[in-house]
């Protein structure tokens, strides 16, 4: 979402997202929560082109602690389809209701997508400052 941008374009974005984050809900491996989580957001491409569809689903694990959550994926994905940056973010359950991502995740959001990240939560549009105020990031290093 940019500040340019007209109701009409942004719902196109938000319907395409919310979509492709339900879809990829629905593959999650959740047999011990139960609970489907898909995210999805548009990427910048690194070469200065257009922006792309990047999606996660949360992975877990007999062991609990090592399960991937959805937005973990997603980060996995914005690499290995060639990097740049998180614009826009969506994350739903397997219901399509959203879901707000967890503090470890909101790191990993800041890392890939910065503080003016636009995330879609259940209380409508922030930025992912708004989330994580006063974040840790890579600027705190060196
Ligand atoms: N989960 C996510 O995928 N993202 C979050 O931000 C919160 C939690 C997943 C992890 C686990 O598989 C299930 O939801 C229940 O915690």
């Amino acid at each position: 979402m940019s500040p340019g941008e007209s109701a009409a374009q942004r719902d196109v974005v938000d319907d395409e997202l919310h979509a492709a984050a339900l879809t990829v809900a629905r593959n999650a491996y959740r047999p011990y929560s139960g609970l489907g989580v898909g995210a999805a957001a548009t990427a910048s491409d690194p070469g200065g082109g257009g922006s792309r569809i990047v999606t996660g689903c949360n992975v877990e694990n007999a062991s609990y602690g090592l399960t991937l959550c959805a937005e973990c994926s997603l980060v996995s994905d914005l690499h290995r389809t060639g990097g740049g940056r998180l614009l826009e973010l969506v994350v739903v359950t397997d219901t399509g209701d959203p879901l707000a991502p967890c503090g470890r995740c909101r790191q990993l959001l800041h890392e890939h997508g910065g503080p003016g990240l636009v995330v879609h939560t259940a209380r409508g549009v922030v930025r992912l400052d708004e989330l994580l105020p006063d974040a840790f990031g890579p600027g705190d290093l060196g």
